[in-house]
């Protein structure tokens, strides 16, 4: 039996704009599973719990400043800073919800103008995600949602600019669903997406890694 084709947890990402409601369909996904008795957990980048998250936290409230590409960095080295506890517990067969990962570095920083290439060379080698959940939903709609909570990012103009850049960063392999759909039904979509990746990474899909 080959190590690599070893049953192993899923690396399971959901990406979307600021109110696209990654948060709550993580939490129902979460109990989903564990529902299931599967071992999974639930993440979330920035993982504001770090002495580099902390730094990002404090620019996301507009407390301090930092250069575009200064902050890019810094969202990319707090996803590597928790690259080899993701490893561990993906091969110990705990399956990972992610609110967030390297898709949302990209799509950000690309958004104020920074070359798509130079944003995602940090990101190389970074664990691939099994499944990339994307919650679509037009920026207008996201902002009538209300409770952008005033973070340097939540403004309708630039989630538009958002927006686009995640367009360009879509493969066919990202699933998307419609988030402006009543939450129960979103949840009933997701909830058959991940089951069944869940189920192709016990079987032994071979964990890799981006950009691939
Ligand atoms: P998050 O904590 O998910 O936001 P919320 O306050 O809605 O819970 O993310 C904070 C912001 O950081 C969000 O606007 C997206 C942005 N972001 C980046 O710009 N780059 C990144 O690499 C990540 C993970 C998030």
């Amino acid at each position: 039996n080959n190590h690599k084709s070893d049953s192993r947890g899923a690396l399971i990402v959901l990406e979307g704009l600021d109110r696209s409601g990654k948060t709550s369909q993580s939490s129902r996904l979460l109990s989903y599973l564990e529902g299931l008795s599967h071992s999974v957990e639930s993440w979330r980048f920035p993982d504001r719990n770090t002495g580099v998250g902390q730094m990002i936290s404090s620019y996301l409230a507009n407390e301090s400043q930092l250069d575009d590409h200064t902050i890019h960095l810094l969202f990319s080295a707090n996803r590597w800073e928790k690259r080899s506890l993701m490893e561990s517990k993906l091969r110990s067969g705990t399956t990972l919800i992610v609110d967030r990962y390297s898709f949302s570095g990209v799509a950000f920083s690309s958004a104020k103008g920074l070359d798509i290439e130079w944003c995602k060379a940090p990101e190389i080698g970074l664990l691939a995600p099994d499944l990339v959940l994307y919650l679509d939903i037009p920026p207008e709609k996201a902002a009538e949602r209300g409770g952008y909570g005033g973070e340097r990012y939540e403004q309708l103009e630039f989630q538009r600019k958002v927006a686009h850049s995640y367009q360009i960063l879509r493969d066919a392999s990202w699933k998307t669903v419609d988030a402006g759909l009543p939450l129960d039904d979103v949840e009933k979509q997701l909830r058959e997406m991940v089951l069944d990746c869940v189920t192709t990474c016990q079987k032994g899909k071979v964990l890799s890694k981006l950009w691939s």
